[in-house]
């Protein structure tokens, strides 16, 4: 494996000030995923580090850049509708740049689908394009012609890349990239690569820089966090890299995603219950409640042994809580597979789920799988998946009411006069307070729930 690092191009730095009275302005927007939404912060710092200023209207902008996800098919036709949409502000405006890349440059028929049916896109690049940016936009400045490769793949790290980051008190701070799981629905490991692991000196030392900026929320990301480790030089586990981030002082909690079930053990557990700073909040996806279909999904759990560590972190950590993706309608899944996750949702008792009608993807094990089910079918169960979630988690939610808490405030609220807050446990409430408490904490007496969302009134200190 590769490490890299950034260096700052100043031959395109240069080629950007010559193509420009003024310094151009880009517009980056990410699809998809929290790791994606953070290539989107460093695809916005290396911009800036060559010149370009920052604009969140694509109609100013002299470069945009769409950073793609290709998880299901819904994600990938939003992209192209949006991409489509560019075609009146190229004709507008002649010398605006228009880039794709992430998840969906990674598929060889969408690069060749943007040369062929969107002569606008000046250039694409993959994942691991980043150390590319600068010199395909001077390259382009320069009268080059469009950069539309299929992207290779290369299992690198990189380091020392700018990144702007969206937040002052939230941060994302990716440990790996990649994915090696091969779960039979899904195209992440296809278009991420190989698992690879960031070194833990540069995941502390961007965790302290964090910290010192005054960085309130850090969430730690992977595609399977629960892998961390295992390509490094001196392996070390991911209860071993929290060990370390916890030693460090300073007023922050931290939040990690994804679990994987296969991964996470007994020793994961333990180590939130030992760290305040750790969330009492567990995102694990089970994906589905039938061991038919786990198998199929290649997830290498059953129903049991994820309950049994749902029942672990249950008795191990207090009024920790769960929240999980899956999937409905995976080929061959019957009433009876489908029976056994509401029966699954029950017994776990999310506080939140994320529910995806399965989606098939070229070149994954699963697109050759028989699918009967009709879609009408998948989204009545759908539908009643969306119920039974409901039915368990809002009583639960409610049940909170009575309780005080801290939350990290994160912006203005729906009703006039109120923010929002994020409790410990991932859940929101609304409660009325100033604007500028934004980014700061807050004591917050929880009075009640409208469905998901947690009311309730701040309580100030007396002096
Ligand atoms: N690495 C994470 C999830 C990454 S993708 C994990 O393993 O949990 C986020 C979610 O999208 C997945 O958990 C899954 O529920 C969903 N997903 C992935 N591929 C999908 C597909 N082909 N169709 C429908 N949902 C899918
Ligand atoms: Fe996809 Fe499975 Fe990897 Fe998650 S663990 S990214 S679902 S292959
Ligand atoms: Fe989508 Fe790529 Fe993330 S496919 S979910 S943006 S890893």
């Amino acid at each position: 494996m590769e490490n890299l690092n950034y260096i700052h191009d100043a031959a395109a730095a240069a080629a950007v000030a010559a193509a420009y009275e003024t310094p151009p302005l880009a517009y980056v927007r990410s699809y998809g995923c929290q790791q994606n939404f953070n290539d989107g912060e460093k695809l916005r710092g290396v911009l800036l580090d060559i010149g370009y200023g920052i604009t969140d209207t694509p109609e100013q902008a002299d470069l945009i850049l769409f950073n793609t996800c290709a998880v299901r098919e819904h994600a990938e036709q939003r992209v192209f509708g949006n991409i489509g949409a560019l075609k009146r502000l190229k004709a507008a405006n002649p010398r605006l740049l228009i880039g794709v890349c992430g998840c969906m440059a990674q598929q060889p028929q969408v690069v060749e689908k943007l040369k062929t049916s969107y002569p606008y896109v000046d250039f694409v690049f993959g994942v691991d394009g980043i150390l590319e940016l600068p010199g395909l936009l001077a390259r382009r400045l320069g009268g080059g012609r469009r950069a539309m490769q299929p992207p290779a793949q290369r299992a690198a790290v990189i380091e020392g890349v700018p990144v702007r980051r969206d937040s002052g008190f939230r941060a994302w701070l990716p440990v790996m990239y990649g994915c090696d799981n091969f779960c039979t629905y899904c195209i992440v490991p296809y278009v991420r690569g190989r698992e690879r692991s960031r070194a833990p000196e540069a995941v502390l030392a961007e965790f302290r820089r964090l910290v010192a900026a005054g960085c309130k929320e850090i969430t730690l990301l992977g595609q399977n966090v629960n892998s961390y480790g295992k390509t490094l030089p001196e392996p070390m586990d991911f209860a071993d890299l929290l060990e370390l981030l916890c030693a460090e002082p300073g007023d922050y909690r931290l939040r990690f995603m994804t679990s994987h079930p296969k991964d996470a053990g007994k020793k994961l557990i333990d180590t939130i219950a030992r760290h305040p700073q750790l969330c009492r909040h567990i995102h694990l996806p089970v994906q589905s409640g039938s061991d038919r279909i786990l198998a199929a999904m290649n997830r290498h759990y059953t129903a049991a042994q994820y309950l049994d560590l749902i029942d672990y972190a249950k008795k191990t950590i207090p009024g920790v809580t769960f929240s999980s993706d899956i999937i409905v309608g995976f080929p061959g899944e019957t009433e009876e597979d489908f029976a056994q996750t509401l029966e699954l949702v029950r017994r776990v008792g999310y506080m939140q789920l994320f529910t995806f009608i399965y989606s098939r993807r070229t070149g994954t094990r699963a697109a050759r799988m028989p699918d009967p089910a009709t879609h009408a079918e998948k989204a009545a169960r759908m539908a009643r998946l969306l119920k039974t979630q409901e039915e368990v988690s809002y009583p639960a939610i409610a049940a909170l009411a009575g309780r005080d808490v801290r939350v990290l405030v994160e912006g203005a609220g729906r009703r006039a006069g109120t923010v929002t807050g994020r409790l410990d446990n991932n859940l929101t409430v609304e409660f009325p307070a100033p604007e500028s408490l934004v980014g700061a904490w807050a004591q917050v007496h929880l009075t009640g729930a409208r469905a998901a969302l947690l009311t309730g009134e701040r309580i100030i200190a007396k002096e």
